[in-house]
């Protein structure tokens, strides 16, 4: 089985890593049947991995039995290459959640990462943090003989319609910079962390409007990958 190493990655804090890797990850398992394995590597907190024991302990204990959940394998810098090499080739996608800062995990993490996604918003400081981030990764990753990583993209996360023309105005410079930007963006809504991010169900069908603009962006991040 060929399988994918994918992480939507950045250097900052709160930009909706953790969200987005999450929602990938059940939407490629549970709406798409694909197998998939999420690494949670932000060591000491475990978020994710906290996540879906909380989430499990919900459910009845029948329930629980019977469900059949994606893997989520908390990792050191210690334990990752043993992990990716016990997951590689027998999963379609292993997805990595990595810490918000160019730090010893990140940089282990991103040894096996072969397309790496990154979110940011409108702000001024996070396009320059942003752009040193991708150029970085480019210098140090992309363009280097034993490389794994074959792509870097950078897409809109917590999209605003209001300041529509502040991103395309964004999207022209990171254009101008030949700076791989995507063509979907992702809203910026709240049901995507109160009812859409959980690790135990698909995101919900014709529930809302937002769901076909999310599962748009996964489509295209799928293209991208394969
Ligand atoms: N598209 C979005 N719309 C609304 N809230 C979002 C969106 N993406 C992320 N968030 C929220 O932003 C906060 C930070 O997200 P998180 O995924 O923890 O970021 P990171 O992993 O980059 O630190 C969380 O409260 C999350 O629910
Ligand atoms: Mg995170």
């Amino acid at each position: 089985m060929e399988t994918k190493i994918i992480s939507i990655v950045g250097e900052k804090g709160g930009i909706g890593k953790t969200t987005l890797n999450i929602l990938l990850a059940s939407e490629l398992r549970y709406a798409r049947g694909k197998k998939v394995v999420l690494l949670d590597m932000d060591d000491p907190q475990y978020s994710i991995y906290k996540k879906r024991n909380r989430e499990l302990q919900l459910l009845e204990t029948e329930e629980r039995g019977q469900k059949d959940v994606y893997p989520i394998e908390p990792v050191t810098v210690a334990t990752i290459q043993k992990t990716v090499l016990e997951y590689y080739g027998r999963v379609d996608y292993i997805i990595m959640d990595l810490p918000g800062s160019l730090n010893l995990e990140m940089v282990k993490g991103l040894l096996y990462v072969e397309h790496v996604f990154i979110p940011f918003g409108h702000d001024e400081l996070e396009i320059d943090s942003t752009s040193n981030f991708y150029l970085t990764l480019k210098n140090n990753f992309l363009d280097n003989d034993q490389r794994v990583l074959k792509s870097i993209n950078l897409f809109f996360n917590k999209y605003k319609l209001v300041r529509k023309n502040r991103f395309s105005e964004l999207r022209q410079q990171f254009r101008d910079a030949t700076i791989p930007m995507m063509e979907s963006v992702v809203k910026d809504k709240i049901i995507y962390k109160e009812q859409y991010r959980n690790t135990l169900y698909p995101i919900p069908e014709g529930k809302e409007e937002g769901e076909k603009e999310l599962k748009s962006f996964f489509e295209e991040v799928i293209k991208l990958v394969n």
